[in-house]
């Protein structure tokens, strides 16, 4: 939520800005801006508002005004606080003009340091939380501090989660950067340094990437990087290794990141699962830091995680129950941190988050350390807040992932997850090696699998497009069916702004049956399992009260394919592994439609691909 860029140096231009905001659309589009220091000692601050057009419109600004850049901040904001208007956009300024701020999170106290502010004659332009720190930061200036120390002196008077960057005129080659629960990273390039919220923002300008912790805080200028502690005492900085590359982070001839990204599932699910199983045919986790002896004495697992990636965790849920016998409870993160969990030394909390950096997610992998449990994330971005902050991290490795709606990140999530069930089910000795071995090799042959259902794609597309003027849509399944249910409803009410609803099929008839008619659409994850005969009860159910029905069967399945108006087919595969297939075609169905519909895939109304407030 909300993107910041910076960059300083000889070799740093306007562009930088431009292109790496450019890269951090999906983290909002409502408006965008820049705040640059000049070699005559000004700031200048360009704005622009609108979601399509402001980043052109910044473009074109730049390139008449790059002449004297010196250093500056970018933002690509995700109105929290503030109507979406120029004057609300960042960057945000002191009363002198000569301090710029870039700021992520939401400053939970702004009223009453603005109330105080203003009693101290400060003058505000915007109805941001932002803005505060500006003026905070001038009063800090005023007293004599250096902006190193402001900021630091700033971060005891600001409640939140945050980060925030900042630049003075005065000292204009000179950015200072802070967080708190907010993603911030630094990075060095040659002759230019970088600070910004996102890796994909300064991919091919930094050569070397860095960590900012909580509550430290950096200073990047032309020279180089410095990290401090709220304390002022010099900090390590710490290398994240970053293997994406430039590629990864553009559209490589797709019209949209979304459907590159369902393209690239083959790919993201095998860098997953490759060289996971060793010589003896053991499963390896090379990055897990937990030992087995710790994980022998877990006795029971939550799994937290929002929207897609809560899907991903439904789908561990039944397959750690079923291999390990462990009792698995499923949060969504924001309800698991204000509920008092019971939790102990003995209980393992696995968050799964793409970006890692969610904040409802960190909180309650917080407040699970907290109560004493042991904790693992499963994240797709190296050195995210909760890859530093957790006991142990497995990652996905489905490169980066731009369209806001989430695709390969989630079953790459769900093949990493259903490797870490494996790998709890191989170190408890719940399942022969021969059975470890066995589902290890099927999952291998998922990218394939996946490949064959994404040759389906035009089939899928012409459904899409005969349902262009459906209104209601519905999403069942059973088993994990059901996560997969409730991703394909997710996945099409994101891009297509329509109702669409997932249920567990058994639960239709407890009541959203009545609103089931003849315009509605009911989806049935209708792959074979043990539930099959049940699935297709149900599917008559809806069948009867009028609704169209478009089956996810198996290839070559008859029956199942006979119970649709329409069928997408998959490959069969293990029942638990099913997901990672059924969820594909309903990817393309939510693309295709939206595309029908005219919508903006990648940048779908009101959403922003990491959500850093709660
Ligand atoms: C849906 C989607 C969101 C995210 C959710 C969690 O397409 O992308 O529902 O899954 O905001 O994000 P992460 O996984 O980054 O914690």
């Amino acid at each position: 939520m909300c993107g910041i860029i910076g960059s300083t140096g000889d070799a740093a231009t306007l562009n930088d800005l431009v292109e790496g905001l450019a890269r951090l659309e999906y983290r909002g589009y409502d408006s965008a801006g820049v705040a640059v220091a000049r070699a005559d000692g000004t700031l200048d601050r360009i704005r622009a508002v609108d979601g399509t057009t402001s980043l052109k419109l910044l473009a074109d600004l730049a390139s008449e005004r790059s002449e004297g850049y010196i250093a500056g901040l970018g933002h690509t904001r995700w109105a929290t606080h503030g109507r979406v208007t120029t004057e609300n956009a960042h960057p945000h300024m002191d009363c002198s003009g000569g301090i710029g701020v870039v700021h992520n999170g939401i400053v939970e106290n702004f009223r009453e340091l603005k109330a105080e502010l203003e009693s101290e004659e400060h003058h505000f332009d915007s109805q941001t939380d932002t803005e505060v720190i500006a003026h905070l930061l001038e009063s800090f200036l005023k007293q004599g501090l250096s902006l190193r120390e402001a900021v630091m002196q700033s971060m005891s008077r600001l409640r939140g989660a945050m980060s925030f960057v900042a630049i003075d005129s005065k000292d204009p080659g000179v950015m200072v950067g802070t967080k708190r629960m907010a993603p911030l990273i630094v990075g060095k390039g040659r002759g230019a340094n970088f600070v910004a919220s996102d890796i994909p923002a300064i991919l091919g300008k930094a050569d070397s990437f860095y960590q900012v912790g909580d509550n430290q805080v950096v200073v990047v200028s032309p020279q180089g990087i410095e990290l401090f502690d709220l304390t002022g005492t010099s900090v390590q900085l710490v290398e994240i290794s970053v293997d994406w590359d430039l590629a990864a982070a553009e559209r490589g001839g797709f019209s949209d990141f979304m459907s590159k990204e369902i393209f690239e599932q083959p790919a993201a699910v095998r860098d997953t699962l490759l060289g996971r199983l060793n010589a003896p045919g053991e499963i390896v986790l090379d990055e897990m830091r937990l030992d087995p002896e710790e994980l022998r004495r877990i006795n029971k697992i939550f799994i937290v995680g929002c929207g897609t990636s809560y899907h991903a965790g439904m789908v561990a849920k039944y397959a750690i129950e079923h291999w390990t016998r462990i009792p698995v409870e499923l949060d969504i993160s924001s309800e698991f941190r204000y509920r008092d969990p019971v939790l102990d030394q003995e209980t393992l909390v696995i968050g799964v988050s793409q970006s890692g950096e969610t904040l409802d997610t960190l909180a309650a992998m917080n407040e699970a350390s907290l109560l004493g449990a042991k904790t693992l994330v499963v994240s797709n971005v190296m050195g995210s807040s909760m890859a530093r902050t957790a006991d142990a991290v497995l990652y996905t490795r489905a490169g980066p992932e731009i369209g806001v709606a989430a695709t390969k990140t989630h079953t790459a999530q769900i093949s990493a997850l259903l490797l870490l069930a494996l790998y709890l089910a191989q170190v408890r000795h719940c399942l022969y090696p021969s059975e470890i071995r066995e589902i290890y090799e099927e999952m291998i042959t998922l990218p394939e699998k996946i490949e064959q259902v994404l040759a389906t794609d035009a089939a899928v597309q012409e459904v899409a497009q005969s349902m262009a003027a459906v209104k209601r849509f519905y999403f069942i399944g059973r088993h994990v069916g059901y996560p997969v249910a409730l991703e394909g409803a997710l996945k099409l009410k994101e891009i297509s702004y329509l109702p669409a609803e997932g249920y567990p099929a058994g639960e239709l008839k407890h009541g959203p049956i009545a609103m089931i008619d003849s315009d509605a659409v009911v989806f049935g994850v209708t792959t074979r399992t043990r539930l099959w005969e049940k699935m297709t009860s149900n599917l008559e159910e809806v069948r009867v009260r009028g609704a169209r029905i478009v089956v996810v069967a198996n290839e070559g399945d008859t029956q199942s394919v006979g119970l649709g108006d329409a069928a997408f087919e998959v490959p069969k595969t293990h029942a638990l592994l099913a997901p990672v297939l059924d969820v594909i075609p309903l990817q393309l169905f939510a693309y295709h439609l939206a595309v029908a519909l005219g919508n903006d895939v990648d940048r779908p109304r009101n959403l922003a691909k990491t959500v850093t407030v709660e």
